[in-house]
């Protein structure tokens, strides 16, 4: 596995496996690789010859400093893990390489009305940032592929919609959520949680499929079962900060037309906020 934070070099490395006609997937992360990053490996292997993994942790999509701050990173044990992985290259680029004349100057990338919905209104300029970085990243890497997990509903469709609208030849290939057995959602801010964080952590899940399991029932009184969930929550010690149910396709109302309804949840535990999302088939 060779990694490589310059860009320079690392480009040229690129335009020798496009000469040589090797198809390459991309896996972007902000490190802390987990086994939810492994299955997106193990996904772009079936697809590509090449797996490229970047390691970032991209200043613009924080709206929090603190949060940016103590974002895990774990470069060394990353390598480790994505050696054993048999990743082919790690691009751990500089916030420099990336951000050059800052970011307040930097060119961004939106994609309009589905960034500023539901958790983006709840970030303002967290899909910026996420569209602007991940822009970049396939600019620099030229993937034929990339993966990216279920867990971040909204982003995965923000980035589908981002690489349509822009003609990208690039597939974007979606991932489920990988789970602990308890439900918990696999996650890089886990590992911040406390003991007792980690033991309530698994209500968001399951709170979730109690509100799958009544949608599925036929309920569509959603004001009322989210009101519930809410309670439920924070009896657990959890901070609900959304719990939203829309249609997965055009992420608004659920209508008569609705054949796939989503639950998108977070919450906060401590000052680690935790996401999730299930999507739910509606019979017609
Ligand atoms: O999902 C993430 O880890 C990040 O949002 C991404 C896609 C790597 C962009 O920084």
């Amino acid at each position: 596995m060779e990694v490589y934070t310059d860009i320079y070099k690392f480009r040229k490395v690129i335009k020798q496996l496009k000469y040589q006609n090797r198809s390459i997937a991309l896996v972007p992360t902000m490190g802390n690789i987990h086994r939810a990053h492994f299955e997106l490996i193990r996904n772009g292997r079936k697809h590509a010859d090449i797996v490229i993994v970047s390691i970032f942790v991209n200043p613009m999509q924080f709206e929090r400093t603190d949060d940016f701050k103590n974002y895990p990173r774990t470069l060394e044990d990353d390598l480790k893990k994505l050696n054993s992985e048999k990743v082919n290259l790690v691009f751990t680029p500089t916030l420099h390489t990336i951000y050059p004349s800052g970011i307040d100057k930097h060119t961004f990338v939106k994609v309009p009305g589905i960034s500023d919905i539901l958790e983006g209104a709840l970030r303002p300029g967290h899909f910026l940032g996420v569209t602007t970085v991940v822009n970049k990243l396939f600019n620099i890497v030229q993937p034929d592929i990339a993966c990216f997990g279920q867990k971040d509903f909204q982003q995965l469709a923000i980035i589908q919609k981002m690489t349509t609208d822009l003609s990208m030849d690039i597939r974007i290939i979606s991932i489920p959520t990988v789970r602990e057995a308890n439900g918990l959602a696999i996650s890089s801010r886990n590992c911040l949680l406390t003991e007792t964080q980690t033991q309530c952590a698994p209500v968001l899940a399951n709170t979730m499929r109690w509100i799958a399991t009544l949608i599925r029932n036929g309920r569509n009184d959603y004001h009322s079962i989210i009101k519930n969930a809410n309670t439920k929550l924070q009896a657990n010690g959890l901070k609900p900060t959304e719990i939203f149910i829309c249609d997965a396709t055009t992420f608004q109302t659920i209508t008569k037309q609705t054949t796939k309804a989503v639950i998108l949840m977070s919450a906060f535990l401590g000052r680690i906020r935790l996401i999730d999302n299930q999507i739910v088939n509606l019979l017609n």
